[in-house]
């Protein structure tokens, strides 16, 4: 049985005291209960003072990007060591906004390499994957999964795989309101995990866990994570609200 795993991105969002704050009321709501795998993910600056305020909690600490370096002259850039020293178990990595901004362009191969790096640190990567609408509508979405999967996933064995979770979250359903339906969730789901047993085998295929993303929310949360491929989800805007937040972790259990 695959654990339930619900990590809260909280992108660019955030301050010092309100990220205090939010990190807070998830460990009282969360109290001691184990039984759904939690993480957030603050912006780098308040990594350290929310790892303070989750220590000896259950609620896990993650990052949203590393570069993929030891160290050396990389100005404005954080090392996946840096993420460890500070309390970081996750790290999010491939995600739409980093592969899709013109600005930052982020591909398979550069992802791949981040992949690498978390893992040799000791981190567990959470890879984002996702299509368009304009690739969904012309039924290329398993292709550029497909092509997302094998670029990001390069170089790795199923060792390697036991400290990956995946999240689908297509692009069209990322902070719109619109989120895929369930049938559509379990199809891609179910699509990634048969592909991760051609690849790397039927153990990883059975434990890896695929989290889904794009406007998970209080409301749709229960059913999407009743879907028998999927086993979490990947929250935005829904995790800067801790009642939100703690409604979905609720919804997690049901
Ligand atoms: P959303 O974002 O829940 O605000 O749609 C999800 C994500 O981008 O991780």
């Amino acid at each position: 049985m695959r654990p339930k795993f619900v990590a809260g991105n909280w992108k660019m969002h955030t301050t010092a005291a309100t990220a205090r704050q939010l990190a807070s009321a998830v460990v009282r709501g969360l109290g001691a209960d184990g039984r759904v795998v939690v993480a957030v993910c603050p912006p780098f600056p308040y990594l350290a003072l929310v790892g303070d305020v989750l220590r000896g909690s259950s609620v896990a600490l993650g990052a949203q990007n590393l570069y993929p370096e030891e160290e050396g002259a990389f100005t404005g850039e954080v090392n996946p060591a840096m993420l460890v020293d500070v309390g970081c178990k996750y790290v999010i990595l491939g995600h739409s906004e980093r592969r899709r901004k013109p600005e930052l362009a982020e591909t398979d191969a550069f992802i791949n390499r981040k992949v690498h790096a978390a893992l040799a640190a000791g981190l567990h990567a959470i890879l984002c994957l996702g299509e368009t609408l304009e690739e969904r509508k012309s039924g290329q979405t398993e292709a550029v999964l497909k092509a997302q999967l094998a670029g990001s996933l390069a170089g790795l064995d199923p060792a390697h795989m036991a400290r990956v979770v995946l999240a689908y979250e297509p692009v069209w359903a990322i902070g719109t309101g619109h989120s895929a339906t369930l049938e559509q969730a379990q199809q891609v789901h179910a699509f990634l995990r048969r592909w991760i047993r051609e690849i790397f085998g039927e153990e990883t295929a059975a434990a890896i866990v695929i989290q889904d993303g794009g406007s998970v929310n209080p409301d749709n949360a229960g059913a999407l994570l009743r879907q028998p491929d999927v086993d979490g989800a990947l929250i935005g805007g829904a995790s800067l609200n801790a009642e939100q937040f703690l409604a979905i972790l609720r919804a997690a259990l049901s």
